[in-house]
């Protein structure tokens, strides 16, 4: 059985039916592939035994699937409502400006790439980002810059400040 398999497997045997786990094994086999490309779409839908229908509707319809390969950083900046409105758009040209690639591009370095997304359900703290796991929240123009600061210096020492975890917790 495959690594993935296994996962999977382990993973879908906590729901209730396995139509219920498409969702996180589609982040198992993210996690394991970088990205979740045609082939990986139909692994998960074979180790499933669902219609692979299933998991293309899902995985073409949730932002957090990435069907073409990230960089080491995935920022995903809100740009829905409560984030526009408190300048979200001024935090994206920042980011623009400072990693040098427009929105839905990868650095050449292949660090850092750049998204805009729909509401990450985090409005009482916006504008805020996601990068990898981590929410970045009441994010101002005038801190993108130490920010990114402090994720390539994470790159190149793994140390990270404190920050809100995407699930819920704190993390390192
Ligand atoms: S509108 Fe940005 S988190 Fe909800």
């Amino acid at each position: 059985m495959s690594d993935l398999k296994a996962k999977i497997e382990e993973t879908a045997g906590h729901f209730p039916s396995r139509r219920s786990a498409i969702m996180p094994a589609l982040f198992l086999a993210q996690e394991q592939y970088g990205s979740i490309t045609n082939d990986a779409m139909e692994e998960v839908a074979d180790i499933l035994g669902v219609p692979k229908v299933w998991i293309f509707e899902i995985a073409n319809f949730y932002t957090m699937y990435n069907k073409e390969p990230v960089g080491k950083f995935h920022i995903q900046v809100c740009t829905n409502l409560s984030c526009m409105l408190r300048e979200a758009d001024g935090i994206v040209a920042r980011l623009e400006e400072q990693i040098g690639v427009k929105t839905g591009e990868t650095t050449a370095d292949g660090m850092f790439t750049l998204s805009a997304v729909e509401c990450l359900g985090s409005c009482g703290t916006a504008p805020m980002m996601q990068v990898n796991k981590t929410y970045y929240e009441d994010l101002t123009v005038e801190g993108i810059d130490e920010i990114l600061k402090e994720l390539r210096e994470k790159a190149g020492n793994g140390g990270e400040r404190r920050r809100h975890d995407a699930n819920g917790g704190d993390r390192d």
